[in-house]
């Protein structure tokens, strides 16, 4: 397995295509048997799933065996999806696109599922801070979401496997504006993983509703602080103001 200099290389389509040339298959976390349960109260066989940032892993291939059979698969890298394609031509109603999931090209409404596992992981492993997450990451992170929302049809799910603790990852998800509620479980033996579901059309619970205003609130105390900085008296005191 080819392991990036950096954290910040998971964000690379680079890194990726490099890794893809010579590795096969790659399940991140876990292979499906040990969440199949989980996925099997939220996912009909019927439903149209749209995976992100499938890379190589096996997890369309069983889902597919498993009557889940249509399943749009996109990664932005062209090596994997070539290969992907390629090994499972047999599998035909399943497809493989290559798209950046930053800039996802489907109808409003097109999918009752958009599933993800360790994708978005992939562009956050860099930060330095999980208490503190970068402008730029928040930003990214809330541009996919409001398009995963967008592409969800009425009472569809978004599913996000991570190894992110509820603490850090649900403030990102548990938000107003994307129009789902936000549920978590666990899985994994030795270390735990975390299954979180986002229900299009649901409304988020009391406590996460709180949670989110506090968070705007604290939001909004920061940068009302940083006002007070920049309009100080000494013209060299706005330099404290500025976050290096
Ligand atoms: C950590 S791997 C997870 C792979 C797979 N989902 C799994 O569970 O094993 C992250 C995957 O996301 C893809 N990826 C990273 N950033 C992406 C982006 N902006 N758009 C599309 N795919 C991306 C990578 O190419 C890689 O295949």
């Amino acid at each position: 397995m080819e392991l990036p200099a950096n954290n910040a290389d998971y964000r690379e389509q680079d890194y990726w295509d490099t890794r893809y040339q010579t590795e096969e298959k790659y399940d991140w976390f876990s292979a499906y048997s040990s969440f199949r349960n989980l996925l099997k109260n939220d996912i009909k066989s019927e439903d149209k799933i749209l995976m992100l940032g499938c890379g190589n892993s096996t997890l369309s291939e069983e889902m597919y065996k498993d009557g889940f059979k249509h399943i749009t698969n996109i990664d932005f890298s062209p090596v994997v999806i070539q290969k992907m394609a390629d090994k499972h031509s047999d599998l035909q109603e399943m497809s493989w696109l290559v798209m950046d999931i930053c800039d996802l090209r489907f109808e409003p409404c097109s999918y009752d599922i958009v599933l993800e596992k360790g994708t978005l992981d992939a562009l956050m492993v860099h930060e330095k801070d999980p208490w503190d997450t970068s402008v730029e990451t928040l930003q990214k992170i809330d541009s996919i979401l409001q398009q995963v929302t967008s592409i969800l049809k009425p009472g569809g799910k978004f599913i996000s496997i991570t190894f992110a603790q509820p603490h850090f990852r649900k403030p990102l998800y548990a938000c107003d504006k994307y129009n789902w509620d936000v549920n978590v479980s666990t899985f994994g033996n030795s270390f735990h993983f975390f299954y979180f579901v986002m229900e299009k059309g649901k409304q988020l619970s009391e406590k996460d509703r709180i949670n989110e205003k506090e968070r705007q609130k604290r939001k909004q105390e920061r940068s009302c602080e940083k006002i007070v900085y920049l309009k100080c008296d000494d013209e060299e005191e706005f330099l404290f103001g500025i976050d290096l």
